[in-house]
């Protein structure tokens, strides 16, 4: 079917225009023809976002695996789904057929049925970029588990609190995992967050290092043995369109993680629908996505959205610079990656160490270029324009969120002429809004504003996990009737919209959301500490990274700083995770507030970021001296 597969800008216009007018008829066809359900909808959608509640092809009856695994087997048993690339070059990589994904699957849902894993369990998947863990997701959908993937980077504080916000009975986690040349201990991370985790029945252990662990009786198994005597054989749980498929905890900018919740249909037919225009996958293509299945990106574009295609879809397992800066670029050679997906963070890393690396191998095999997570800069676009894709291969960069669960403004490449750091139209059915302060929407070209989304899209997240109102108050309250993003952009002569970046507290540093709240708890929990704001400032790699103000207790202590600063990022990379590090640490003897004692972030902002000519009014404020003070000692 035509709209399916979109090949000039004029007819990207019109599909746009009719999803637009008419959004029933647009995805009952797509989701009619290019899917198989168990059972049709009775309703293909129905939605208020004042409760907010909303629902796509209720009614309808399916299992998203059957979609993205068995309705391949006729045609593609023997085609490459999953390419597992290790972290040590000198490891074969493995190419796991659609047939063999099959059994792999059916038997890693046995074991999980055998452990009295049901439908709506929820499994924790903590575990690093090895096959097992695409598996372990599509194992818990088969049988209607609820997974929970914790990027297998998160500390242990961090991985309990998730376990526990959603009452996981499971974990599946590995013994430990490869990072270029460092060995990670994983499952003495697990053991450590399951101090506090009543709820956790089974642990199951993929061995992968062989690194040293510590099974508790009764509770911890190794995978292979029970995989070894499982059926290969299950028949699929039969879902509601409606059922949730998974949750992932994004970070807000108050409060604790939220729980993300995405349903099975609309999310299946979204990143699937998006997977293949996006990034005009074609029936033999190799595509690489380098994110990590712990966030969005990899949910939607490497296992769920390919899979649904019947792509060959790349897992790295290791990191840009092992064993030297040119692994991508011989990864991309050794397996002739068509589409490459990655982030602006890992572009500037890259751009940094020159063309010659790049040069060295051979890239004529990309035919699109990917890149998401953060705004990506002039310089970095690009470098990636002319080096990597040697100005032949379209970028394309695409807006969205783990709430969005797809795609949702980005070029069609060879079909929406692109341009440096915008993300330029709307994706087929979305439809943005710009508003300003006051509620109002900007219409027309060349406006800025905050942005919104006016309309539901299949896979936008239904709920947070146990805590609706905090959804409705995120999302739903700024603005009546609009989904609120968080984020700020501008739209263009043309009508192309450029992200400008976060408009609330959460700060992304290295494409990782980070609220500042958690990590501000976590510095204050330091004996020493009495208050502390922290703020993003620019950084030539991470995009942005973390500067923290932090008041002491006694002032004197201040003679002290360096080991304070340690001990500081030691708490938050203890409670959060070391991506939470901060790069500065000031120390103050206040933070400048207002009358009502609230922190005045804007303006440590604008210290953090050098630019103090404009701080704007401080005469209002509590304690004016403080500004004086703590930009004469800046960093
Ligand atoms: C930011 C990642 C500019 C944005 C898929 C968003 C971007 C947040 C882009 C979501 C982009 C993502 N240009 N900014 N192409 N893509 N962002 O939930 O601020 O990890 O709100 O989802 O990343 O990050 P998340």
């Amino acid at each position: 079917m035509s709209n399916y597969h979109i090949k000039h800008l004029e007819e990207y216009y019109q599909v746009y225009r009719k999803s637009i007018r008419e959004p029933e008829n647009f995805w009952e066809e797509v989701a009619e023809e290019h899917f198989v359900w168990r059972k049709k909808w009775d309703k293909v959608m129905s939605w208020d976002f004042s409760k907010p509640e909303i629902k796509w092809f209720e009614g309808a009856k399916l299992n998203i695996t059957e979609n993205c695994i068995d309705r391949h087997l006729a045609t593609r048993g023997d085609k490459t789904a999953i390419i597992f690339e290790p972290n040590n070059p000198d490891e074969e990589a493995q190419h796991i057929s659609y047939r063999q994904l099959y059994h792999k699957v059916n038997k890693f849902a046995n074991v999980l049925k055998d452990h009295g894993i049901k439908k709506g369990d929820r499994v924790c998947i903590y575990v690093p970029m090895i096959p097992e863990l695409a598996i372990s997701l599509l194992a818990c959908a088969k049988i209607g588990a609820i997974h929970s993937v914790v990027f297998a980077g998160f500390s242990s504080r961090a991985l309990s609190s998730r376990i526990n916000d959603c009452d996981c009975k499971m974990v599946i986690t590995s013994d430990g995992s490869f990072r270029g040349t460092k060995s990670i201990d994983l499952k003495g991370i697990v053991d450590e967050a399951l101090e506090n985790c009543d709820g956790v029945e089974t642990v199951l252990v993929v061995n992968r290092t062989g690194g040293d662990v510590v099974m508790t009786e009764g509770r911890d198994k190794w995978l292979q043995p029970l995989l070894d005597a499982a059926s290969d054989e299950l028949e699929a749980e039969v879902m509601d369109a409606e059922d949730p498929l998974f949750i992932l905890y994004t970070s807000g900018s108050t409060g604790q993680p939220k729980g993300m919740v995405h349903t099975t249909a609309g999310y299946m037919v979204y990143t699937a629908y998006t997977f293949k225009n996006v990034f005009q996958y074609r029936e033999d293509d190799v595509y690489w996505c380098t994110a990590d299945i712990g966030w969005i990106t990899g949910h939607s574009y490497i296992v769920y959205g390919p899979l649904a295609n019947g792509a060959t879809t790349v897992m790295f397992e290791g990191v840009p610079h092992y064993p030297d800066f040119g692994r991508f670029w011989q990864i991309v050679e050794k397996h002739k990656v068509n589409q490459f997906y990655t982030a602006p963070t890992a572009i500037r890393a890259l751009a940094k160490q020159g063309a010659e690396l790049v040069e060295k191998y051979d890239l004529s095999s990309i035919k699109v270029l990917g890149s998401v997570g953060e705004p990506i800069n002039e310089e970095a676009w690009h470098w990636y324009n002319d080096v990597v894709g040697k100005k032949k291969s379209p970028i394309v960069d695409t807006w969205w969120q783990t709430e969005t669960g797809g795609i949702m403004i980005t070029p069609i490449p060879f079909v929406t002429p692109t341009k440096p750091t915008y993300a330029t139209l709307p994706f087929i059915g979305i439809q943005p809004a710009l508003m300003d302060e006051n509620g109002l929407e900007q219409k027309g070209n060349q406006v800025e504003g905050r942005l919104c989304i006016k309309f539901p899209w299949p896979s936008i997240a239904r709920t947070i996990w146990g805590n609706h109102q905090r959804y409705k108050d995120t999302y739903f309250s700024a603005y009546e009737n609009m989904y609120f993003t968080g984020d700020g952009a501008l739209r263009d002569e043309v009508g192309y919209y450029r992200i400008t970046g976060r408009v609330d507290d959460v700060i992304i540093v290295s494409g990782h959301n980070l609220g500042t709240a958690p990590i501000e708890d976590a510095i204050n929990e330091h004996p020493a500490v009495s208050e502390s704001a922290i703020v993003g400032f620019p950084h030539d790699i991470k995009g942005s990274a973390l500067y923290g103000f932090v008041t002491l207790k006694e002032v004197g202590e201040s003679r002290v700083h360096d080991n304070l600063r340690k001990e500081i990022n030691q708490l938050i990379s203890d409670r959060i995770g070391p991506i939470a590090k901060l790069d500065k640490i000031q120390f103050t003897e206040g933070l400048p507030k207002t009358r009502s004692g609230k922190i005045m972030r804007r303006i440590l902002r604008k210290i953090a970021e050098n630019d103090t000519s404009n701080l704007g009014d401080i005469s209002t404020l509590l304690n004016p001296e403080v500004v004086q003070d703590i930009m004469d000692n800046s960093l």
